[in-house]
């Protein structure tokens, strides 16, 4: 019995776990097809090949292990790390421009790695150059399935004539919807989407149909469907192609491949999805934390505005009650004097009466 992943033992149950947190949640290097490589290596010496897009660079150094003499790695955009991969290996050459213009300054290649602007204008262009320039070479093409199969992605947009670009969206498709979401496959900064899918001149697929029909003759597509899928275009006139074909025909004919692809993208984009909810969710959590904050800010104010005002109110209370106190005080003064006056005036006056009334003798 042999096992392709890692089982481990019944000592050792947890081998092909570990073996699974450590690739990354997004597969998307070429690295992954490295078996498809080698299948094109042994079916054709491939000494000169052409790396369109390097990224990294991490990649770089498999197509020397499989056998190229040379590799030219084209990146506009080189970073230090991609610098520091290439300058690793004498085979490795980086070449700091853009494709497609800059094809046509490099030795013809034996194989062409395509994984660089996933739009049609500049999928077109590099296929056009590479069919009437290297005609039995192969290409091998990355992202000729969802999502940049029948949609533009554009890394720079300026380096597409405006009448050959589709208007772009910094948001990012799904397989949830058919429109593009803040919560899809987004580029951060990195690239844009053509805002709609579909239609003419749109992805890369669509290019590589295009470009089939426009060359004629026995040029052949098989796509790997998996990671996004990995297209490989050949004449079958070519040295090796018969072989090469026949080889991958048990990946390109793979419908559990095809069925476990449109799985990954279902439950990575969900997961992209998830992120983008928990992230939303997360903000509303600090905007809520912040109303309640300044509420309970202001439910301090105006409890130290209600003591304030109630020690004012019972200050005037108190004095309200003193000038009361004072007041019955000097009424009842003054009334208890009133009626003495008027019992002694009234004493007097009867007093008077009475000696009137008497019988004078
Ligand atoms: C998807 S990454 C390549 C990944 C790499 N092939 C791998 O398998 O690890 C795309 C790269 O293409 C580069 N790129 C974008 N437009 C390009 C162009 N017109 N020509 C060459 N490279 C381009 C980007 O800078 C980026 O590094």
């Amino acid at each position: 019995m042999t096992h392709l992943v890692h089982v481990g033992t019944r000592d050792d149950p947890h081998a092909q776990a570990r073996k699974a947190r450590q690739l990354p949640i997004l597969l998307h290097s070429m690295s992954i097809f490295r078996e498809i490589f080698e299948i094109l290596f042994d079916s054709r010496k491939l000494s000169i090949v052409i790396e369109v897009g390097v990224e990294s660079g991490k990649v770089s150094g498999m197509y020397a292990e499989l056998g190229a003499v040379a590799v030219h790695c084209i990146d506009p955009l080189p970073t230090d790390e991609l610098r520091a991969n290439l300058a690793q290996n004498d085979a490795l050459h980086l070449v700091e421009g853009w494709s497609p213009g800059v094809l046509a300054e490099l030795p013809v290649a034996d194989l062409y790695v395509l994984d660089g602007d996933h739009n049609y204008a500049t999928v077109q262009d590099e296929l056009a150059w590479i069919m009437a320039n290297a005609p039995d070479a192969v290409i091998a093409m990355h992202d000729v399935l969802w999502p940049w199969h029948r949609r533009d992605l554009y890394y720079e947009p300026t380096t597409v004539p405006a009448e050959r670009r589709h208007p772009a969206s910094h948001d990012g498709p799904t397989v949830w919807h058919d429109e593009l979401t803040p919560g899809g496959f987004v580029g951060n900064g990195a690239f844009t989407a053509a805002c709609q899918g579909g239609g003419e001149r749109n992805g890369v697929l669509t290019a590589v149909e295009d470009a089939l029909a426009t060359a004629g003759g026995d040029w052949r597509f098989e796509v790997v469907p998996a990671v996004f899928g990995m297209g490989v275009l050949l004449r079958e006139s070519s040295p090796g192609a018969a072989e090469m074909l026949e080889r991958l025909r048990p990946y390109t004919e793979s419908r559990l491949l095809a069925t476990m692809e449109n799985n990954r993208i279902a439950l990575y984009t969900k997961v992209l999805q998830m992120q983008f909810e928990a992230v939303a969710h997360g903000d509303d959590a600090d905007r809520l934390a912040e109303a309640i904050s300044g509420q309970r800010h202001e439910i301090d104010r105006l409890q130290a505005e209600l003591r304030e005002a109630d020690g004012r109110r019972q200050n005037e209370l108190d004095a309200l009650r003193r000038e009361n106190e004072r007041l019955r005080t000097l009424l009842s003064r003054r009334f208890r004097q009133r009626l003495a006056g008027s019992l002694t005036e009234l004493g007097r006056t009867a007093k008077a009466r009475l000696q009137e009334r008497a019988p004078q003798r």
